[in-house]
C-alpha cells in the first residue's frame, strides 16, 4: 500500500530508531509530524527532507499539556509510530526509585497516554488507522542488568495487543516492532561497570537504526486486509 501523502506522527524522531522511521517514510512520500524533546535535533531532521514534509512539534511526553497538542493532531494522521523510550541498564539492587519511575512512567505511562489520545481520534474521525509500537525483544525475554527495562517492555507489548484487540474493530491495525539491541544513543546513560563489562564481551554486532526502520515502512505499506501483528527484529548471532 502506498505511503504516499499519508501523514504519520512519530515520537522520539528526534534520533536514533525514530529518526530512522522519519526519513524512510518521508522517502516513501509520507508526510512526518516529528516529535522529541530537542528542538534542534528535530530541525536537523526536517534540514535532511524537503521543505514541507515534515513538521516538528517538542516536548515531553511526559507533560500533559504537551501530550494534549498531540491529542489535537489526532483526526488527520493515518498512522502512528509510538516508539520514544528511555533504558538504564544496571544490576537490580543498583537500581533507583528515580531510575524505576523514570523508565516505567516514559516508557509505559506516557507511551499509553499518547496512543489513547491518538487513538480516540482516529476511531472518532476517520475510522481507519495504523498504530506502531516500538516494544523490544526484551517485551518477551528477560535477561541480566535489564531488569526494570524488560518489566516496562513487557508492559507495553501487553498493551500493544490490547489496543490491537480492542481497535480492530475500528478498522485500526496495530503492529509491535520487537528489535533486539540498535545502535544508538539509548544505552549512553548505563555506565554501571557491570554492564560495560557486559558490552565489551558482546560478540555479535547490533542492528542499525535504519534496519527497524525498514520493519516499520513494511508494516506500514502492508495492504489492507494484512495485519503485521509482531515483527522480531534480532542481529546475527544473537540469539
Ligand atoms: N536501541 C536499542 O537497542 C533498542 C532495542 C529495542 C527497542 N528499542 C526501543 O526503540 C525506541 C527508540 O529507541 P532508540 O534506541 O532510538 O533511542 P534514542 O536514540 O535514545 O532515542 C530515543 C528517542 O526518544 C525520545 N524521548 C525520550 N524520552 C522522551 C520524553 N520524555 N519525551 C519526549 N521524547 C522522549 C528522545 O528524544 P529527545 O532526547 O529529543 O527528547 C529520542 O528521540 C525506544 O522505545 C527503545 O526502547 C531500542
Amino acid at each position: 500500500m502506498s505511503l504516499q501523502g499519508k501523514t504519520i506522527l512519530i515520537t522520539g524522531a528526534s534520533a536514533g530508531i525514530g529518526r530512522a522511521c522519519a526519513l524512510q517514510l518521508a522517502q516513501q512520500g509520507a508526510h512526518i509530524i516529528a516529535l522529541g524533546r530537542r528542538q534542534e535535533a528535530l530541525d536537523a531532521l526536517a534540514a535532511a527532507l524537503p521543505a514541507g514534509q515534515v513538521r516538528t512539534l517538542a516536548g515531553d511526553l511526559n507533560d500533559e499539556s504537551f501530550v494534549q497538542k498531540i491529542d489535537a493532531l489526532a483526526p488527520e494522521l493515518d498512522a502512528f509510530v509510538n516508539n520514544a523510550g528511555v533504558l538504564r541498564y544496571a544490576p537490580i539492587l543498583d537500581l533507583t526509585p528515580a531510575d524505576n519511575q523514570w523508565m516505567f512512567q516514559t516508557n509505559v505511562l506516557a507511551a499509553l497516554r499518547v496512543t489513547q489520545g491518538v487513538a480516540r481520534g482516529m476511531v472518532h474521525s476517520k475510522k481507519r488507522g495504523h498504530i506502531v509500537f516500538m516494544s523490544s525483544i526484551a517485551a518477551r525475554e528477560v535477561y541480566r542488568l535489564a531488569s526494570v527495562y524488560c518489566a516496562t517492555k513487557h508492559a507495553l507489548s501487553a498493551l500493544a495487543r490490547s489496543f490491537r484487540i480492542e481497535l480492530q474493530g475500528h478498522g485500526i491495525k496495530v503492529t509491535e516492532v520487537a528489535p533486539g539491541m540498535v545502535d544508538t544513543e539509548i544505552r549512553a546513560g548505563s555506565t554501571h561497570p557491570d554492564v560495560l563489562a557486559s558490552v565489551a564481551t558482546r560478540k555479535f554486532k547490533a542492528l542499525t537504526a535504519d534496519e527497524v526502520a525498514q520493519a516499520v515502512v513494511y508494516a506500514l505499506s502492508a495492504e489492507p486486509n494484512c495485519c503485521p501483528d509482531l515483527i522480531e527484529l534480532r542481529p546475527q548471532g544473537s540469539a
